[in-house]
């Protein structure tokens, strides 16, 4: 059963929120575009392409290993309710869902999403295959309203798709903070990071042969001349992505093909890009076991389980609040 979505984020606080980051963005310099806003129903359906290209390990790597130890998981987190951030399609989710209803704990799950429309259809697709448990969806912004969460007893938190990653180390660091600030005992983290490799296999990951990544990137153009009545020509900008060997993660960019000016007509603003200039568009970090540990800890939370595929590529960790 679907109960009615909770919205956090309704249309006329999203437009507002977007309007301060895309200015703020694109005033700075480097000029940068948050990747939260790659995801409207077009955004949403690219990434889900982009999952099952060859070149991108990280989601079938992260499903083996939930499929491999979510029956573990449900024995030790006794969970009853499961809420999934930045939940998207739920795809690998089910693997979690399906251990948890068969250990006969799960009673409840709540994908909480910023783009509305995979969050219908997931939580529709979700209710479908579980008819016996409270599908919940949360229509929210992760890094502003898990103080908003329902607060049921044991939840199984869940962050997966290496989505933390997006986050640089200062949002990473609030949104850890918020995350122990809504565990209460009982409750539990299960955290999925993608692990430091070979640079080419990171470029190759964010790079595709086919281009999916590449108009993955540039569709955040369309939802800012859609939504904010800009005139981005994306034929003028090329998607890059490179390996940061300092901070460890790969970055995003938009390159400008041609000195241009566009015009962004909501927030009355002109902007110049010069022939080369590059746009960051997204950091995607790579982990390290000793970081993610740390990190947690700094938060106030212990890791209890790591797991790893075989050559050691991505990994799930357990946490819980101390
Ligand atoms: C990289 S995809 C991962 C999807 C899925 N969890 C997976 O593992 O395949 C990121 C998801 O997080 C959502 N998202 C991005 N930024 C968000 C934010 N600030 N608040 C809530 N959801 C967000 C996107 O809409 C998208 O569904």
């Amino acid at each position: 059963m679907i109960v009615d979505a909770a919205v956090y984020l309704d249309p006329g606080a999203l437009a507002e929120q977007m309007a301060a980051d895309i200015r703020a963005g694109l005033t700075a310099t480097p000029k940068t575009l948050p990747p939260k806003y790659f995801y409207d129903a077009r955004g949403s359906e690219l990434f889900d392409q982009i999952t099952r290209l060859p070149e991108y390990y990280p989601t079938r790597t992260e499903a083996a290993i939930l499929e491999a130890h979510a029956g573990e998981i449900a024995a030790v987190t006794g969970a009853e309710s499961l809420v999934e951030l930045g939940s998207g399609t739920s795809e690998k989710t089910r693997l979690l869902l399906r251990a948890l209803r068969d250990a006969g704990t799960l009673n409840r799950f709540v994908p909480f999403d910023v783009d509305p429309a995979v969050l219908k259809d997931a939580s529709a697709a979700i209710a479908d295959e579980f008819p016996d448990i409270e599908v919940e969806p949360v229509v929210g912004d992760f890094e502003k309203h898990l103080g908003s969460l329902p607060r049921h007893p044991l939840r199984l938190l869940a962050f997966l798709g290496s989505t933390i990653g997006n986050l640089d180390p200062a949002q990473r660091r609030e949104f850890l903070a918020a995350v122990r600030a809504t565990l209460t005992e009982g409750d539990c983290f299960l955290l999925g990071t993608d692990l430091v490799k070979s640079p080419d296999r990171l470029v190759n990951a964010y790079d595709d042969a086919q281009g999916v990544t590449a108009a993955f990137n540039k569709n955040v153009l369309a939802v800012v001349n859609r939504d904010l009545g800009a005139d981005f020509d994306a034929s003028a900008f090329e998607h890059v992505a490179v390996w940061d060997e300092r901070n460890e993660w790969i970055e995003m960019r938009l390159r400008s093909l041609r000195d241009q000016l566009v015009h962004v007509a909501a927030l009355d603003l002109d902007v110049r890009f010069a022939r080369g200039e590059q746009m960051r568009t997204e950091i995607s970090s790579k982990f390290r076991r000793e970081r993610v540990e740390a990190e947690l800890a700094e938060a106030g939370l212990r890791l209890t389980q790591w797991w790893t595929d075989p050559v050691g590529d991505f990994a799930l960790s357990l946490s819980v609040p101390v």
